[in-house]
């Protein structure tokens, strides 16, 4: 039942003629991201692959993980500077590629949020080639702006539930998930689509203020404890009590040793950021 937004702009062809160009932010080297960004660049619209869809950038999002991809080194990965980087955003499609011609009507004029491929050129830029699995129709009731906060940490959430292989619950085995840091916007989006998808799933989330825990009430946490004293709160040892954990937070030891006694056996756990430290 969900309605998308009509084709708003009827000649975009004659937009895409005129121009023939795009302009973008980019880096210059890597490093610091205060000194090596500019916003200067133009070069021709990029080639679309047979089913990627050209589209003019409305919104990206700011995400920590440019600041991180911007200050790390070159790597076979990232191609050379200057680097566009920005993953997610929103737009109106421009045109299709050759193997989409017979949905070109379907795309084409359509308000959409769309993810980058992390290898290669980002969104902080006038125009983008975006594959056409990585992009979604932005329904109705949700504004461009909106919108283009949704790709990065949705897709994110989303991945982290599917490697965690979360079983449903059944009347013999009530499964819990605890999800370390569910105020922030990963864990937001992961509590929601959590609780979509397992309506029978106990979900605890770890938050810090009053304001978090109440926000992860709001998305569908079963329980909320605090970040600390996760063991003491949620019971630990050789059997467990959590079947599930997805950590949103820089595992320290501390954390570490605490999921490795809430897990149960045969739990899944899904860590999003790297430990800083050995384990
Ligand atoms: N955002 C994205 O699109 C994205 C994409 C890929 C990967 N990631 C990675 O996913 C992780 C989470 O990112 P995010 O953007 O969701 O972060 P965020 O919005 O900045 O949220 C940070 C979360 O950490 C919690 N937190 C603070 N202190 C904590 C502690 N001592 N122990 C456990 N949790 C604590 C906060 O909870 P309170 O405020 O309730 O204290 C908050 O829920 C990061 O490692 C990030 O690099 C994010």
């Amino acid at each position: 039942d969900t309605v998308f937004h009509p084709q708003t702009l009827p000649d975009l062809s004659n937009l895409l003629t005129m121009s023939g160009m795009m302009e973008y932010l980019g880096a210059t080297s890597f490093g610091n991201h205060r000194s090596v960004l500019q916003f200067d660049f133009k070069e021709s619209l990029p080639d679309l692959g047979p089913n990627e869809l050209l589209i003019q950038v409305a919104y990206v999002e700011l995400n920590p993980v440019d600041l991180q991809k911007l200050n790390a080194k070159p790597s076979q990965d990232v191609p050379n500077p200057p680097l566009i980087v920005g993953y997610g955003g929103s737009g109106t499609v421009l045109e299709v590629g050759s193997g989409l011609v017979n949905q070109r009507t379907d795309w084409v004029g359509q308000l959409v949020a769309f993810l980058c491929d992390a290898r290669r050129p980002g969104a902080y830029a006038t125009h983008v080639a975006v594959h056409v699995q990585s992009v979604a129709k932005i329904p109705f009731a949700i504004s461009l702006e909106h919108a283009a906060t949704v790709p990065l940490a949705g897709c994110t959430a989303y991945e982290s539930l599917v490697k965690l292989q979360i079983q449903p619950s059944t009347p013999d085995q009530h499964r819990k998930l605890l999800i370390v840091g569910g105020s922030g916007g990963v864990g937001s989006w992961a509590t929601l689509l959590a609780r979509a998808r397992y309506p029978h799933l106990e979900i605890i989330c770890t938050a810090g203020s009053e304001l978090s825990q109440n926000w992860c009430l709001r998305n569908g946490a079963t329980r909320v404890v605090p970040h600390s004293s996760l063991v003491a709160n949620l019971g630990g040892g050789r059997d467990g009590s959590v079947d599930y954990i997805l950590c949103l937070s820089t595992p320290t030891k501390e954390l570490a040793n605490d999921m490795s006694e809430l897990i149960r056996p045969y739990g899944h756990v899904c860590l999003v950021a790297p430990p800083k430290e050995s384990l």
